[in-house]
């Protein structure tokens, strides 16, 4: 069977791309026993805050996706094993100043795609957490991706700035990397208001599918704290159903 790479992606902020990338990567792994590599490639490291053990990265100084992205280690080097069949490519802050240094290197768009070709170990899933911006991480991603999936949160403002990243993803995929598809949005935080619903029905009008839409639930960051999926921290909330339902439709995609 051979490995799907999801960029999940927006250059807006706080639109739940991390969330959504934990959200999948525990779905699949632990419900649907596929292997999963969740990679961070955010500075932030918001992924790895929670999926992983920021304190002994830090303190062991362990090998991270800086390493990765200067070419010092393989991506099988710094691999995290989080739980059965999930897997985590950590990131810390340092990874801001690795996007500056990479800014000259030869094929600096094609850093990533090359470290997962020579990637060891077989994952079923590749999910990659970028960072809100176009630069030059998000671009390595893209161009490592068979797919992006774009969260959008159901607000006004989310639709501002799409066709910035429509235009992204248009340049990738005539430059660097033909195979790249949209899979579609997944509308996320959506709520019982004219803005949530007046923003969904902009969000249809677009070519691209809305393959999810995910209600704003406090479980969601619980479910996140206790490092589970929303749906095995509770089996039937809303938001963890309709992420099950995401997840339901990548195991699709891998046929
Ligand atoms: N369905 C939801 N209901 C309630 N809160 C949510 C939901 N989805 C995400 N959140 C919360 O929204 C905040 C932003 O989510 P997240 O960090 O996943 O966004 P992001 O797009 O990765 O942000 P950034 O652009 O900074 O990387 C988090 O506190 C998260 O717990
Ligand atoms: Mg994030």
């Amino acid at each position: 069977m051979p490995c799907l790479t999801i960029a999940i992606a927006n250059q807006k902020g706080g639109v739940a791309k991390t969330t959504t990338v934990s959200e999948l990567g525990e779905l699949l792994s632990q419900q649907y026993h596929k292997k999963v590599l969740m990679i961070d490639i955010d500075p932030q490291a918001s992924l790895t805050s929670i999926k992983g053990d920021m304190n002994d990265i830090i303190i062991n100084n362990r090998k991270t996706m800086s390493n990765v992205m200067l070419r010092q280690s393989s991506i099988d080097e710094i691999v995290i094993p989080i739980k059965t069949n999930l897997y985590l490519a950590p990131a810390t802050l340092v990874l801001s100043d690795v996007e500056l240094n990479i800014i000259n290197a030869t094929l600096r768009e094609l850093i990533l795609k090359a470290a997962l070709n020579s990637m060891l170990g077989s994952y079923d899933f590749v999910l990659i957490d970028c960072p809100p911006s176009r630069g030059l991480l998000t671009v390595n991603a893209l161009s490592a991706s068979d797919y992006v999936l774009i969260p959008i949160q159901a607000e006004y403002q989310a639709l501002l700035g799409l066709q910035l990243l429509k235009n992204t993803v248009a340049n990738v995929q005539s430059q660097i990397n033909k195979e790249l598809k949209v899979w579609g949005y997944v509308v996320t935080m959506t709520t019982r208001t004219n803005q949530s619903s007046d923003t969904l029905n902009e969000i249809k009008k677009d070519h691209y599918p809305i393959l999810s839409t995910i209600p704003r639930s406090t479980k969601v960051s619980d479910a996140g704290v206790a490092n589970m999926s929303t749906h095995e921290f509770d089996t039937n909330n809303p938001a963890g159903l309709a992420y099950l339902k995401l997840s339901e439709k990548l195991i699709g995609l891998e046929m």
